[in-house]
């Protein structure tokens, strides 16, 4: 009788600590579920940036620069005149004066001592064309790898816009601007015209992009403004 009952005490202190053990694990398990979503969160950032890079279309400019704000432009130029004068005939400094550059060559100040790499840009892709310049704003360093251009870039695309505007209102009016490219609109099958180029058609917005697109020359003008006519486009201001 009395082993019964030890043996009842004994089963019923174990009943007692396997209880106590499974609140301690209820009350772990709560903990750890509150930090879970932290980590979540953190994870879906990432994975919107990633996305965000792969889906560049290249900038249809025939459809930006008629809209472009060339007063925003002049402001964002204000990060250039550390380096860079863009007044008619005026002077280089750390960096070639910018008049007239859109549109014209590579190298296109004469007197101005431009890096090797800047060279060996210029064997391959010898003119400022809007994309060109676009692809060298947004990062000099990795577009012209070795450019003594030291300027970190400027990401975001409107800026660069803009800022392509101003500077093509700044001697470089005759510099015509390309028709809309229907390839270059959202929705548009994947355009192959860089390597930066990337399958970004998910099939989303495909809709609205193409029917749109009015190939009206007309539209070139209307942008120009007024710029004297850059008479024989960027010849060297002075030899
Ligand atoms: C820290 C000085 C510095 C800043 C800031 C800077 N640049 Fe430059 N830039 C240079 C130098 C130096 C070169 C010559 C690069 C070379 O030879 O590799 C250059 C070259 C250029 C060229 C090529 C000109 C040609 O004749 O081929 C363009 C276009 C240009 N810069 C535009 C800009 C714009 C637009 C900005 C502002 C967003 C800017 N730069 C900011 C120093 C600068």
């Amino acid at each position: 009788m009395s082993g019964d009952l030890k043996l009842n005490k004994i089963f019923g202190a174990a009943l007692g600590t396997a209880f106590v053990i499974l609140v301690v694990q209820q009350g772990a398990a709560m903990m750890y579920h509150r930090e879970a979503p932290e980590k979540a969160g953190y994870f879906v950032a990432v994975q919107e940036e990633a996305s965000g890079e792969a889906a560049v279309l290249p900038t249809d400019w025939g459809t930006v620069l008629p809209v472009a704000d060339i007063a925003k432009g002049e402001a964002a130029f204000a990060r250039c005149q550390a380096c860079h004068n863009n007044a008619q005939g005026g002077a280089d400094g750390i960096g070639p004066n910018l008049y007239g550059v859109v549109g014209g060559p590579v190298m296109h100040r004469a007197g101005f001592a431009y890096s090797d790499a800047m060279a060996k840009h210029k064997a391959e892709f010898p003119t400022w064309g809007y994309d060109e310049l676009d692809h060298f704003l947004t990062a000099p360093g990795r577009y012209v790898p070795g450019t003594k251009m030291s300027f970190a870039g400027i990401r975001d695309t409107q800026t660069r816009i803009d800022l392509i505007a101003y500077l093509r209102s700044q001697g470089s009016g005759g510099f015509g601007i390309p028709a809309p490219d229907p390839a270059r609109q959202p929705g548009a099958a994947a355009a192959p015209a860089d390597g930066a180029a990337a399958p970004a058609a998910e099939g989303a917005p495909a809709t609205e992009a193409a029917p749109t697109a009015p190939a009206t020359p007309g539209a070139t003008t209307q942008a120009t403004p007024a710029a004297p006519p850059a008479a024989t486009s960027p010849a060297p201001p002075n030899a």
